[in-house]
């Protein structure tokens, strides 16, 4: 999750995709990426987004949408980029639910900090955001295994 899903969460969602396939645990695990706003609902995700990700060999599709408060019934966890969305998603999904986590939780090098928003900077925040992602998503992954014994 993240604020207009079209730049973090979208390629969240694509690198974490590769990885799953990678590992071989595309049949067990799904994901999907949404924002808190509707900035920019049923919109591709940002061509910097998209330019990133296919530099790195990563092919993503998707659609801009609003998290809802049924994605806590379909999904066990749901991941915030910042401190900003974690905040708001506790007012948008069900009380109680406890898969709710900062990306950089999961993140070895920096744990609890916030991805940056990449949207109003130059094209080199797209790349800083890939790196973080690449290492938060590893140790997300890990914990899921772990959690679900994959
Ligand atoms: P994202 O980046 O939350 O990573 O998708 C943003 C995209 C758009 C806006 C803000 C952040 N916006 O204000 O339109």
């Amino acid at each position: 999750m993240c604020l207009g899903n079209i730049c973090r969460s979208p390629m969240a969602e694509g690198l974490f995709n590769a990885k799953i396939e990678k590992s071989g645990l595309g049949d067990s695990i799904k994901s999907d990426s949404a924002g808190t706003s509707t900035y920019h609902l049923g919109k591709q995700p940002d061509p910097r987004t998209l330019e990133t990700l296919k530099k790195h060999g990563i092919i993503h599709h998707h659609r801009g949408r609003q998290v809802d408060f049924d994605d806590a019934n379909r999904f066990d966890y749901i991941i915030a980029m910042d401190q900003y969305n974690f905040q708001d998603l506790k007012y948008m999904i069900p009380n109680g639910f406890k898969g709710l986590f900062l990306m950089r939780n999961f993140d070895h090098m920096e744990k609890g900090a916030d991805v940056p928003d990449p949207y109003y900077g130059d094209p080199d925040g797209f790349e800083g955001v890939y790196r973080i992602l690449d290492r938060s998503l590893d140790g997300l992954i890990r914990y899921i295994r772990d959690n679900h014994n994959l």
